[in-house]
């Protein structure tokens, strides 16, 4: 594989791959010294042209764990700024060298559109509201954990605004790609127009799932991709659709509460669940380096085992 454009780029086999290498690379991020040669001599560069904390953080961190070189693009002090194209952008960075190219864009399809002008590696780090393949990869790893690596009958909830949201798309279908039976939760302005594509079930009803769910996967108010309001008021969006500590009393208690952050605390999670035991938000972000590692290795690396 050269590239990762789409979480549809891998089947439940290239997602187990992904899972099992992770192991490895998990332990090696709890190592004194967290670093692998694996990818020395290797060059990656991270090019944002969207707001980001955990993946470009994490996708850096992943490359220097694996003695990557690594090449961080200030779009603000960029030639960007002078009306420098995304095809001239992306060939510049070619030019010197690079192997891969981490990319977000507000476009949906503009990582696409990349790889038909580059040879090098090209990762999707999220495209407006089409995909997020790697976060996709960690929720599935961090989910496995948890419940079990047969995820196969597991009764996930992804609840918010799936409509503007590439995590939704990219693990709604992850999980449904491992055998999980996924429920979109939201209110009708917030769904897709169509289930067309999506392996799932959709319901405006969240309270009717409470009892029903063995994993509850939440989503901000996806504010900067938003024409016009949702819903009538914010107070009455977290009366039917935050997990407030009333309606997560009314869980399971096995049940495990995931978000891809960042949170909006109050509104579609409260502060008290999100700090809850059954919050697995924060192993989702520290999963996320150990996946990056091993996404970074398969379509760099040599093959070899991991050190
Ligand atoms: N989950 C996620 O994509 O977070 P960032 O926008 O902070 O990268």
């Amino acid at each position: 594989m050269k590239n990762l454009l789409s979480i549809s780029d891998l089947d439940q086999a290239g997602i187990i791959e992904v899972c099992d290498l992770t192991d490895s690379f998990l332990t090696v991020t709890h190592r004194d010294i967290p670093k692998v040669p694996a990818l020395r001599g290797k060059t990656v560069a991270s090019v944002f042209y969207e707001d980001s904390t955990r993946t470009r953080l994490s996708f850096e961190t992943a490359a220097k764990r694996l003695s990557a070189d690594v090449m961080t693009m200030n779009m603000s002090s960029s030639s960007v700024q002078k009306g420098e194209s995304l095809r001239d952008t992306v060939q510049t960075i070619e030019a010197m060298g690079v192997d891969a190219i981490v990319i977000r864009h507000r476009h949906a399809g503009a990582p696409n559109q990349v790889a038909t002008w580059v040879d090098l590696s090209v990762i999707n780090a999220g495209d407006g509201r089409h995909e997020h393949p790697t976060q996709a990869l960690l929720d599935v790893y961090t989910a496995r954990r948890h419940l079990g690596d047969d995820l196969s009958g597991a009764r996930i909830a992804i609840v918010g605004d799936i409509r503007r949201s590439r995590v939704a798309r990219s693990t709604a279908k992850a999980f449904a790609q491992m055998g999980a039976k996924v429920t979109l939760v939201a209110p009708p302005t917030m769904l897709p127009d169509s289930l067309a594509g999506w392996p799932v079930t959709a319901t405006s009803d969240f309270d009717e799932i409470l009892s029903d769910v063995d994993l509850v996967y939440l989503l901000r108010i996806q504010h900067e991709r938003q024409d016009s309001m949702a819903f009538p008021s914010l107070r009455e969006y977290v009366s039917r659709y935050g997990l407030t500590n009333d309606r997560a009393t009314r869980l399971g208690p096995e049940v495990l509460i995931m978000h891809p952050g960042p949170m909006n605390r109050g509104v579609e999670i409260s502060p008290e669940v999100a700090e809850s035991d059954a919050s697995i938000i924060t192993e989702q972000v520290e999963n996320g380096v150990a996946v990056r590692m091993a996404v970074l290795y398969l379509l760099l690396g040599s093959g070899a085992p991991v050190a």
